[in-house]
């Protein structure tokens, strides 16, 4: 028996206005994407940006529905898009940002295990990383430098 340690490194910024230009901007875009989100249930707002290779920029935000488990999050709504648009362009980087109306959130908002599940196929499909920078509302923004940082002993295709 052995017990083994891994670790994760983040990176901690204070705010946006700490962020370098091009990440700044992704989250800019995100924050402008959170605007759209459909979310009369849960009232909590999410907004996603990536970079893709070539340039593009591509949103997403949660849509909610009133049968509850059939809504989507900010991150598979703007992934999927991404992949369906831009099918053989990398991903970059990845901005989120989250709002609540009951509440300041001034925490870092982290992808939930799902999105973390599906964003991980895309990072091993294009064998390079993709930073992930989120935030709350305000405040601090937390940076990985890729995907499966977020999500350690992943479940990927090599096991099927
Ligand atoms: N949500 C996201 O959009 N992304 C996440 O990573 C976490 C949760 C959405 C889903 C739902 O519409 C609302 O936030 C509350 O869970």
């Amino acid at each position: 028996m052995k017990k083994v340690e891994i670790k994760t490194q983040i990176t901690v910024f204070d705010s946006i206005e700490e962020l370098p230009s091009a990440a700044k901007e992704l989250m800019e875009k995100a924050i402008e994407a959170k605007q759209d989100a459909y979310a009369p249930y849960s009232k909590f707002k999410v907004g996603a940006a990536f970079l893709l290779d070539n340039g593009a920029i591509v949103t997403g935000s949660n849509q909610e529905n009133a049968a509850y488990p059939s809504g989507m999050c900010a991150e598979r709504v703007a992934i999927w898009s991404a992949s369906a648009q831009f099918p053989d362009q990398k991903i970059v980087r990845l901005a989120i940002s989250a709002s609540s109306s009951s509440q300041i959130t001034n925490e870092p908002v982290a992808p939930c295990g799902a999105c973390r599940q599906t964003l991980s196929e895309y990072e091993l499909k294009q064998k390079e990383k993709i930073e992930v920078y989120f935030m709350g509302e305000i405040g601090k923004v937390v940076k990985t430098d890729s995907l499966l940082d977020l999500l350690p002993i992943a479940f990927d295709k090599s096991f099927l």
